[in-house]
C-alpha cells in the first residue's frame, strides 16, 4: 500500500526502514523521504512505525 504519494514510498519500505533502525518520522523521512513534501502522510507514517516496532520490540511497546 503507498502511504506516502508525494514520493511513492509504501509500507513495507517504512517497515524495512524501522528494522534498519528507524524510530521515528524523522529517521524514516532521512531513509526514504516519506513525508518531506506535504506532510498528509505523516499520521500513517507514524502508525505504521509504532506498529512495526511493537512487532519488533513487544515487550516494550
Ligand atoms: S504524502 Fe507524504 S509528503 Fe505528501
Amino acid at each position: 500500500m503507498i502511504v506516502c504519494i508525494c514520493h511513492g514510498i509504501n509500507d513495507k519500505a517504512i517497515r524495512n526502514a524501522v528494522s534498519d533502525g528507524a524510530v521515528s518520522l524523522s529517521d524514516i523521512a532521512c531513509a526514504t523521504g516519506a513525508g518531506t513534501c506535504c506532510g498528509k502522510c505523516h499520521d500513517c507514517v507514524r502508525e505504521i512505525v509504532d506498529e512495526q516496532l511493537s512487532m519488533l520490540m513487544p515487550i516494550a511497546a
